[in-house]
């Protein structure tokens, strides 16, 4: 038996393309276990935000990194409880991560070998006991590899594009369906290309096309692999 297979709560890991939905599936899925949520894209975005804070250039990989291992991680609890946000120093990056500087930047600091290597230490220490739901974009393949259970979300470009304009303008922006497709596709082929770590999906995924489903049947299917998986495991 796998160590992995002897944690009794366990790590749910997400990954799949931008915009595809996985930060609200994960919350669904994390709050029906009593787990935790961590969509981890937010501590690249956060430490791109101290990068622009600080003025460092982002084509100074080792001040980049320097940067990350001095500010001081934590991951607290919201109020509801299942999702944990990042803090640097002991303030809520929440705000400030959504900034088009910092979507623009986040896969440069994503693409630094050693960052990916810090952070990726931060999550496998945040996942150790299980208990948690992870999502982002090589979670599967390399932050827990070992997960007891891996999901690869798709949706058509064409659908991800609608989410995200309808999830803008339900928090009072507005955006042009056009250009938000055209900032997926970028993201895309930034995070299939990358050197280090790019989206795959595993052979051992379950592979989930959310095109046609709404986010909440997607996890319910997630919980049913859960349930399904456990039976199995006490046979
Ligand atoms: O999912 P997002 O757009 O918030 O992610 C921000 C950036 O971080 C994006 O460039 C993808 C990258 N990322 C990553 O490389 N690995 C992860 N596990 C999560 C996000």
């Amino acid at each position: 038996m796998s160590p992995a297979r002897k944690r009794r709560r366990w790590v749910i890991a997400i990954d799949g393309p931008a915009g595809v939905g996985k930060s609200t599936v994960g919350h669904l899925v994390a709050k029906s276990l009593g787990y935790r949520f961590i969509n981890t894209g937010e501590m690249y975005r956060a430490l791109t935000w101290k990068v622009l804070e600080e003025n460092i250039d982002f084509r100074a990989a080792g001040k980049v990194a320097r940067l990350a291992k001095r500010l001081k991680w934590e991951f607290r609890p919201t109020e509801e409880g299942t999702t944990l946000k990042t803090t640097l120093d002991g303030e809520a990056v929440t705000v400030h991560i959504r900034d088009e500087r910092v979507s623009r930047n986040s896969s440069l600091v994503a693409g630094i070998p050693e960052v990916r290597r810090f952070l990726r230490k931060l999550q496998r220490d945040l996942g150790r006991d299980g208990g948690i739901v992870m999502e982002g974009r090589d979670i599967t393949t390399n932050v827990f590899a070992d997960a007891e259970v891996k999901v690869y979300l798709d949706a058509s470009i064409e659908e991800r594009a609608l989410r995200r304009y309808r999830q803008l303008k339900a928090s009072g922006h507005e955006g042009s369906l056009d250009r938000i497709q055209e900032g997926i596709l970028s993201r895309d082929r930034m995070d299939l290309e990358r050197k280090i770590n790019p989206l795959r999906q595993t052979e051992d995924s379950v592979f989930i096309d959310s095109t046609r489903l709404s986010l909440r049947e997607v996890a319910q299917r997630i919980l049913e692999c859960v349930r399904e998986r456990r039976r199995g495991l006490s046979r």
